[in-house]
C-alpha cells in the first residue's frame, strides 16, 4: 500500500494540463502515493447541477489531502443556460466549488508564498534615481483568512424584510432605507474573533518557524472599524507571544502602493479573505504572476493545494499546451512540505530554481509573449517541455538523501 493517498482534482481547462505534469515530478522524487481522481468543476455543474459533487466531498473527507488544478465559473445567467435541459428550472444554483470546499472543510488558513526565483525575467525591478535598476529579492508569504469576510456568501439583492428591518436599526443605513429592493445589493463582511485569532497565530507561527522578522496585518481599520478593527486587535494580542517578531499594520490600499516601493521589506503578511486575495495577487505580480503563484488551503483535518490561477479557457485546447506549470508544481511542493516530505519538496524546488536561473527553457509568459499556439514557434517551451527540463534537472542533481531545502528560506 502507498504511504500517502492524494485526491487529485484537475477540474477544468488548463487544470487538466498542469496537474498531470505535477504528478510526473512527484513520481520522479519517489513520492510514495496513490492518486484518486475526483470530479469537480463546470462539467459537473452542467451535467449534475453541482460543481462539487458529494462523491468528491466524500473522497476528501476520507483521504484529507487534495491537489486541485482550476475550475471555470461563469456568471449566473450563463450558468443557468448551460445546465442540462432536464435540470433547468429545478432550483439549481451555481456555487463556486472551491469556495464551497474551503467552507465545507473549514480550510480556514490560506497560505500564498510569493518568493522570487533568481533569474526569472518576470521579477520586479526598481529604477534607481541615478540610473540603473535594482531587483529586490521578494520573500513574502501571505496568510489569508479563507472562510469568512466578504466571501462568507451572506449576501442579497432585494434583501428580505427582516434584513431590511435589522439594517434600519443602524443609523448609517438611513440614506439607503428607501432604495427599492431590486436596486439594493448587500454583502455582509463577517469576521469572528476565533478565526481572526487563528489566522494571525498561523502567520506568526510561520514567521517564527522560517525566521521572518515581521508580520504585517494588512486591513483597513480606520474605516472598517469593526471587522478590520477586530483583525488588528487580534494581531496585536497574538504578537505579544512572539516578542522577536515585529508587528506592522498597513492599510490595504496603501499596501498595494508600497509593495512596489520596498517589497523586500515585507515578510509574512496576514489579512482577511478579500484583502488577502487582493494582496497575494499583488505580491505575486512581483515574482512572475500567475505562472508562479501557488497556494495551500489548510484546515484542521483536510488540506488542498492549488495554483492561484484559473482555468484559462482560451489556452485549454492548445496542443501542445503552452501554460506555465510552475505554479502547480509549487503547489505540489507545498503539499509535500505540509505532510513532512521536506526533502522531496526541496529537491523539486531546487530543480525549478535551477531551470528558471538557467533560462534556457521558458514558457510563453516568461518570455513576455502573447499566449497562443504561435508562442511555440516563437521559441516558448510547452508545458511539457518545462516539466521535462525540471525532470532532467532532478535527474542530474540527485542529491544525498539528507539534503533538504526549506519551503521558505529565512530572510537574510
Ligand atoms: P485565469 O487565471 O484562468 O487566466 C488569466 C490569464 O492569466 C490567462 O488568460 C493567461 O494569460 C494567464 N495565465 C493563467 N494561468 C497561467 C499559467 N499557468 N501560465 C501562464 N499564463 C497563465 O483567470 P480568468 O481568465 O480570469 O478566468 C478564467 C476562468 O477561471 C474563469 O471561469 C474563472 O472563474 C476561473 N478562475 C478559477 C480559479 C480557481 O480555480 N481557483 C481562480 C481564478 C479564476
Ligand atoms: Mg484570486
Amino acid at each position: 500500500m502507498a504511504k500517502h493517498t492524494v485526491v487529485t482534482m484537475p477540474g477544468d481547462g488548463i487544470g487538466n494540463q498542469v496537474l498531470p505534469e505535477a504528478l510526473r515530478l512527484l513520481k520522479a522524487v519517489g513520492f510514495d502515493a496513490e492518486y484518486i481522481h475526483a470530479d469537480i468543476g463546470w462539467d459537473c455543474w452542467c451535467r449534475e447541477g453541482n460543481a462539487l459533487p458529494q462523491r468528491t466531498i466524500d473522497l476528501l473527507a476520507k483521504h484529507k489531502l487534495g491537489l486541485f488544478g482550476a475550475i471555470t465559473s461563469k456568471p449566473k445567467k450563463e450558468a443557468e443556460a448551460e445546465l442540462a435541459p432536464e435540470l433547468k428550472g429545478k432550483g439549481y444554483s451555481y456555487f463556486s466549488p472551491i469556495v464551497t470546499m474551503r467552507q465545507k472543510f473549514n480550510l480556514d488558513t490560506c497560505i500564498r508564498p510569493c518568493i522570487s526565483f533568481p533569474g526569472n525575467p518576470l521579477n520586479f525591478i526598481r529604477k534607481r534615481t541615478g540610473g540603473g535598476f535594482d531587483e529586490p529579492a521578494v520573500n513574502v508569504v501571505v496568510f489569508r483568512q479563507n472562510t469568512e469576510g466578504l466571501y462568507a456568501g451572506v449576501e442579497w439583492t432585494n434583501p428580505p424584510e427582516q434584513v431590511r428591518a435589522a439594517l434600519a436599526a443602524h443609523a448609517k443605513f438611513k440614506p439607503f432605507a428607501s432604495v427599492p429592493g431590486p436596486d439594493l445589493a448587500i454583502s455582509v463582511r463577517v469576521i469572528t474573533r476565533n478565526a481572526a485569532r487563528k489566522i494571525c497565530k498561523a502567520a506568526f507561527e510561520w514567521a517564527q518557524k522560517y525566521g521572518y522578522k515581521s508580520v504585517t496585518i494588512c486591513e483597513k481599520p480606520n474605516v472598517l472599524r469593526e471587522t478590520s478593527g477586530m483583525m488588528e486587535e487580534e494581531a496585536k494580542a497574538v504578537s505579544k507571544q512572539y516578542p522577536g517578531i515585529a508587528l506592522w499594520s498597513t492599510n490595504i490600499d496603501a499596501q498595494t502602493m508600497w509593495l512596489t516601493k520596498n517589497p523586500e521589506e515585507y515578510g509574512v503578511v496576514v489579512a482577511s479573505n478579500l484583502f488577502g486575495d487582493v494582496i497575494s495577487d499583488a505580491f505575486a505580480g512581483l515574482i512572475g504572476g500567475l505562472g508562479f503563484a501557488a497556494s495551500g488551503n489548510i484546515g484542521d483535518e483536510v488540506a488542498v493545494f492549488e495554483p492561484t490561477h484559473g482555468s484559462a479557457p482560451k489556452y485549454a485546447e492548445l496542443n501542445p499546451p503552452i501554460v506555465n506549470p510552475i505554479a502547480m508544481f509549487l503547489s505540489a511542493v507545498m503539499m509535500l512540505e505540509h505532510i513532512g516530505e521536506t526533502g522531496k519538496a526541496g529537491r523539486i524546488r531546487a530543480a525549478i530554481a535551477a531551470v528558471v536561473k538557467e533560462g534556457r527553457v521558458r514558457t510563453y509568459d516568461m518570455m513576455r509573449l502573447t499566449g497562443g499556439a504561435k508562442a511555440i514557434s516563437q521559441g516558448a517551451a510547452s508545458t511539457i517541455q518545462m516539466t521535462d527540463a525540471i525532470l532532467a534537472e532532478l535527474q542530474r542533481s540527485k542529491p544525498a538523501e539528507s539534503e533538504t531545502c526549506e519551503f521558505a528560506g529565512a530572510k537574510p
